[in-house]
């Protein structure tokens, strides 16, 4: 039998929203569904790799054959790929993780008054700028979800959380980005190296970034 491309390689892939809670019944959260991260995890999968997929809330059914774990907040995304992660040999971060969370979680629900309402927002912490920081020999990968300038935003993320290679998508382009079952990326390497795709479906996606990101691997 031939032995797969991914064959006894480790990958961890994060995907869909993250939900930061204000009270018991509600919350704030973005436009992921997980179509992209879940491509990725059952692509990887098909390809031979070991699969742990750290997933926010989706409508989507886990892939056969991954470790599935489920989160709810950034937090609890980062304490999860935190213990994954010295065990891993590449890490895609498809996630879209919410960049701010209310600064108080309320026990019970927020009354209404008569006038308008101030939500305090903090910072979460960026998960994959810490990864950048603790890395030894794991392949980082990212994604950036843009709306303009994507290549210089790109490259910008790409240097400063010290990744090896990233993935841009416009999402303001019709069949990229959220949503959509096809996503339009753009990737671009630690090397300098610029790669344009044309439209693909998510899976196609998928693989593309996974066979670049193999090559990576010492
Ligand atoms: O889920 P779908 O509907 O299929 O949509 C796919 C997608 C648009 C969500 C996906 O293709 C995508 O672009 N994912 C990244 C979304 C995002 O949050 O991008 P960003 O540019 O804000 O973040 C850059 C990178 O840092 C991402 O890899 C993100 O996972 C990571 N990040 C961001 C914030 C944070 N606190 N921690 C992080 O690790």
């Amino acid at each position: 039998k031939p032995t797969k491309p991914l064959q006894g390689i480790k990958i961890l892939v994060t995907a869909g929203p993250t939900r930061e809670i204000i009270d018991p019944v509600r919350y704030i959260t973005n436009r992921s569904s997980g179509k992209m991260g879940y491509a990725l995890a059952e692509s990887a999968a098909a390809l031979g790799a070991e699969v742990t997929l750290i997933s926010g809330p989706t409508a989507l059914k886990p892939p056969a054959g991954v470790t599935f774990v489920p989160i709810e907040t950034a937090q609890e995304m980062y304490e999860e790929v935190l213990k994954y992660f010295p065990d891993t040999n590449i890490v895609i971060k498809a996630a879209a993780v919410a960049d701010y969370r209310p600064k108080i979680i309320y026990d019970n629900k927020m009354k209404k008054g008569d006038g308008d309402l101030v939500l305090e927002l903090e910072r979460t912490i960026d998960i994959l700028k810490t990864l950048g920081e603790k890395k030894e020999k794991q392949i980082l990968v990212g994604f950036a979800a843009e709306t303009e300038n994507v290549q210089a935003y790109a490259t910008k993320k790409l240097k400063t959380k010290n990744l090896d290679m990233i993935v841009a998508n416009n999402v303001k382009q019709e069949g990229a980005g959220f949503g959509v079952d096809t996503n339009i990326i753009t990737i671009y390497t630690r090397n300098g190296e610029v790669m344009e795709y044309p439209l693909l479906s998510k899976q196609e996606a998928a693989k593309e970034i996974l066979m670049k990101a193999a090559t990576f691997l010492e």
